[in-house]
């Protein structure tokens, strides 16, 4: 056999292992407690889509040029790992008739997503996300229902100490007026530019907003708010927004540099950062309005509104900030059978389980370390089995807080351990 190099993870993605898991089962289960408690019901989609599907939703936009991982399969289709949910979740809307019951269609999906970014810390090649969103309804009320669903969402995780950051990017009626004036602000400033903004100034002048490069810092207080230029639905819309986050008790902060990375947007946009962190690394969320992406995809124009979460990011700062969650015992009950026992063991464990969760150790090692490996699984109770009590079906308990240990017939054990 030629002797090889073990073969590790591909790089940007993270295995998560059992003793990483408490923060994710945490923040998972009160993703799905806080939707449903807006009334928001769980969806799955996908991990695969039609690639063509992703980049209709963002044509000019980074994370769907650059990132994208596509691949074409054994049928010569082109498939791409969905880089986010969004895009899925509107085609599933329209293809699985959810348009036809009551609307707006209030659903969530958590799942992993894939982009080909640059790995570092908070950004991965496969991470997760919790998405929410509203199709169907035009009302501003949704906008700041799903950025007080994220709100509610990340302080039940202890993440409560946020920033909003928030925006309108107006609509297909008042935007591209604005983005002319953009471009003839910018245009004379072009050679002064960072070469990304160059760029974008031809394709996707609204990205020169949220540069981060320092060579465009200069000019962005200066140039043109969209605020100023919004239609007058728009205006109307963007008032209301913030007067519904007021009545909620939400503070946000006006930010009119903040534009998203997607092109699918209209109207109201927004980012939750943890307090006292800037730069786009470090959002633990965002979203916005995107009334133009159903018909983007073919479909009847269908206005919508929602956010992702990167669980990633959510669960690394719950860690950091040792936000008490609780390990879960790996088994409540251990079984620790004599060498050759294990039929028997494996009765006691199934009778042990119709009340608590056990497991067994069949290796034969001693018997103190044994112990000391069910106590590091967490189990409140052992149950010792020798050759002898087999033969009689009985086994003995131990407690592990008290150390109490009582001799009893199997039989007994679920009563004893109820
Ligand atoms: P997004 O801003 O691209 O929006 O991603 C949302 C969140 O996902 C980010 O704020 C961040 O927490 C997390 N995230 C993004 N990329 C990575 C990465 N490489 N590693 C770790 N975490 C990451 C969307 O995806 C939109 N679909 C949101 C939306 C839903 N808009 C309307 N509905």
């Amino acid at each position: 056999m030629p002797r090889t190099e073990p073969i590790k993870a591909v790089r940007g993605v993270r295995d998560v292992i059992p003793s990483e898991r408490p923060p994710w089962r945490a923040a998972q289960r009160s993703a799905a407690e806080v939707a449903e408690r807006f009334g928001y019901q769980e969806i799955v989609t996908p991990i695969i889509e039609h690639a063509e599907l992703i980049e209709r939703a963002g044509e000019d936009t980074d994370a769907f040029a650059k990132e994208l991982y596509s691949f074409v399969d054994r049928g010569e289709r082109r498939i791409a790992l969905r880089p986010e949910a969004t895009a899925g979740i509107v085609r599933a809307y329209f293809e699985r008739d959810l348009n036809q019951g009551p609307q707006p269609s209030r659903l969530y999906l958590m799942g992993p997503m894939f982009r080909y970014d640059r790995p570092q810390k908070g950004r991965y090649r496969q991470f997760f996300q919790l998405d929410v969103e509203a199709i169907g309804s035009a009302s501003p009320a949704l906008d700041a229902e799903v950025i007080e669903v994220a709100s509610e969402w990340l302080h039940q995780v202890g993440l409560g100490d946020l920033r909003l950051e928030l925006n309108t990017i107006g609509d297909s009626k008042c935007r591209p007026a604005y983005l002319e004036r953009l471009k003839a602000y910018y245009q004379p400033l072009k050679a002064r530019l960072s070469p990304e903004s160059q760029h974008r100034l031809e394709r996707n002048p609204l990205r020169l907003l949220d540069s981060k490069a320092e060579q465009d810092a200069p000019f962005k207080s200066e140039a043109p708010r969209i605020t100023d230029h919004l239609c007058e639905e728009c205006a109307a819309h963007w008032s209301t927004v913030r007067r519904l986050l007021d009545a909620a008790e939400i503070e946000y902060e006006l930010n009119p540099h903040l534009v998203r990375g997607l092109d699918y947007y209209t109207r109201t946009v927004f980012e939750l950062f943890p307090a006292g962190a800037s730069g786009q690394q470090d959002a633990l969320g965002g979203g916005g309005r995107y009334d133009g992406l159903a018909e983007a995809e073919g479909w009847p124009p269908t206005p919508a509104v929602g956010f992702a979460s990167g669980l990633d990011r959510v669960t690394d700062l719950m860690s950091a900030k040792g936000e008490k969650v609780f390990a879960r015992a790996a088994a409540e009950v251990v079984v620790l059978p004599e060498g050759e026992l294990d039929v028997e063991a494996a009765e006691v464990a199934r009778i042990c389980r119709a009340v608590r969760s056990a497991s067994v150790i069949y290796d034969a090692k001693s018997l103190t370390a044994k112990l000391r490996a069910a106590d590091k699984l967490g189990a409140r109770w052992v149950v010792m089995l020798t050759r002898d009590e087999a033969s009689r079906r009985t086994a003995r308990l131990r407690d592990m807080a008290s150390r109490e240990q009582t001799e009893l017939p199997w039989v007994e054990l679920p009563t004893r351990l109820a």
